[in-house]
This record gives C-alpha cells, structure tokens and sequence, in this order.
C-alpha cells in the first residue's frame, strides 16, 4: 500500500511520522511546495526507522507529484493554519486555491485514490473537493469529527478522573467553533450513560471546552494544534489500509441522511478499504436535530462563499 501525505507541516509531518511508526502502509511520501522541506522531514523520520522499528518507506517530494503516483489514500494538509483569534472560516480565500490545486494534482496520478482532507475551514474544504473532482463520494473524507472526539473524550476523562480509552464518545456536525455538537446523551465510561456520572452544568462546561478545544490549543501555541490532528489522520488511513471498518465521525456528503443534502458534514460513519462504507444512523432527539440544522446552515453559508472564488 501506498499512502501520500501533503503538506509537511506541522500537521502533516504528524500524521505522517504516526504511519511510518505504527507501519500501516509499505510506502509513504511526503510531498510539500517549498524547497527540501518535505525531503528533510522523511529523511530525519527515516532516520527513526532503527530506533522505532518500522520498515515503512518514507521519503519527501518537492511539489513533483509523479513521486506520489498510484497512491491508494491521499491526505491533503496543505493550506495556511489559523493564527489566535482567527476562526477556522476566515482561511476560506487562501485555502480554496490550494486545496484545489493539490486535489487536481493528486488525482492526475492517483485516480483510483481516497482522499482525507484537512485542510480548514474542513466541512467547505472537503465539499470543494467532492465537486471539484467529480469522485465517488465514498473516496472523499473530512477529518474533523474523530479529532473533536478524541477532545470530548479528554474533557469527559478530565471531569471523571478517569482514563479517556475507558470513554465513548462522539462528535457530530461542523468542525468549527459554534458548529460542533458533542453528543453528551450518547457518551459512556465503561457502557455507563456519563449523564448518571456528571451533572447538567459540568457536562455543559465539557462540551463548550470541546467546541473551543482547537481554538483554547490554537492560543497557546501561536498556531493551530498538530498532536491530535496528525494522529486523528493517521487512525483514518489505518481504518481505510487495514480494512477495519472502524466507526468514526467524519465529514461526508449527505444525501438525506440526518436531513440534509448536498453539503458535507460530519456523522458516524464506518471506515474501511472503499473510504466511508457506511453513515450509522444515530437517532437524534428534536434539540440535538435541531442543533444538527443550524450546523449545517452555516456551513452552508460558508459553502456558498465558495462560487464567489475564481479557482484555477
Ligand atoms: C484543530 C484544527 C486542525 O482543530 O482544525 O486543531
């Protein structure tokens, strides 16, 4: 299996250096537009192969996509990263071009390639890739929900002092600050409802630090959040290379499902070797549908943006 990761940084040498160790693919390309940045990472993550133990092969491309040629999973990471105080939205403008440009690129190699998108504002990015390339909608998915996930599940571990892989937990709707939803009626610690554990307020407080959790990280480091990202990549190639069939919340086309259509969002949905297989139909109460809605309207709005773009 080949798997190509672009954007080398900091998100995408993340993702990357998870697949290299946890060996999921023979061979992994990093590919980036400026001069010897992605040679540089794959070398000195090469460099680890001895210390680490994996035999994966990893090596870096300077914008030349033939080297990523017949890649079976493409992550594309590239685009600017949001700087304090800016919403993931306003990366709209700069980061349309770029993720179309790469997704154009990709695919005159890699036809038959899945493609996860990272790259924000996510939900808007991984609908222009669906339109833009005119794929199968199952071969194109949005990373953001299982990230968020992996939040709500930190913040949920931190409230119960508990270990945060005792917790199930999902997130659904948009990947942005007021468009997320934390599904708190579904969360458990070891198939234990958490709202018989937590009490309304802390809950509330769990999903607000979850809905800022990329922003609350995004503060401290002077730039958005590579850790958890990277990784929350990573776990999708696997699910997708190993056939896992993995449930995780991602951003998918909606044809209906949860009452929407022709927007990307995130729902559960089961990964394995044909990209998103499945949407799992959680049953929403009227107040978590309703928050559903509104998600999905602003997303629409931030969609719309799009056709007053001139992409090339
Ligand atoms: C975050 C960015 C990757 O949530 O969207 O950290």
């Amino acid at each position: 299996m080949k798997v190509t990761v672009v954007g080398a940084g900091a998100v995408g040498a993340t993702c990357a250096d998870n697949i290299a160790r946890r060996q999921i693919c023979e061979e992994l390309v990093i590919l980036d537009i400026k001069e010897g940045l992605a040679e540089g990472k794959a070398a000195d993550m090469m460099q680890t192969a001895t210390l680490c133990g994996f035999d994966t092969k990893v090596s870096g491309s300077t914008n030349d996509y033939s080297k990523t040629a017949n890649s079976d999973v493409v992550v594309i990471t590239s685009g600017i990263p949001r700087k304090p105080g800016m919403t993931r939205e306003e990366l709209i403008g700069t980061n349309a071009q770029i993720v179309k440009g790469v997704t154009d690129n990709i695919l005159k190699h890699s036809p038959n390639a899945i493609i996860i998108v990272i790259s924000n504002p996510m939900d808007t990015m991984t609908y222009l890739a669906l339109k833009s390339s005119g794929l199968p909608k199952n071969r194109i998915i949005g990373m953001g929900g299982i990230l968020d996930s992996a939040r709500f599940k930190f913040n949920l571990s931190n409230a119960l002092n508990c270990s945060p892989n005792d917790l199930q937990g999902v997130v659904i709707g948009g990947h942005g600050d007021t468009t997320m939803i934390p599904l708190t009626r579904y969360a458990t610690y070891n198939s234990v409802a958490v709202s018989e554990l937590l009490d309304a307020e802390t809950l509330a407080k769990v999903s607000a630090d979850t809905m800022v959790g990329g922003a609350t990280l995004t503060k401290l480091l002077g730039t958005s959040a590579w850790y958890a990202p990277g990784a929350a990549g990573a776990a999708l190639v696997e699910s997708i290379v190993r056939d896992q069939k993995k449930l995780f919340p991602c951003c998918v086309a909606l044809d209906g499902e949860y009452g929407q259509s022709d927007i990307c969002l995130g729902v559960p949905v089961i990964i394995g070797k044909n990209g998103w297989e499945k949407i799992i139909d959680y049953k929403l109460n009227e107040a978590e549908q309703a928050e559903f809605n509104k998600s999905a309207q602003s997303v629409r709005d931030m969609n719309e943006v799009l056709s007053t773009l001139t992409l090339a």
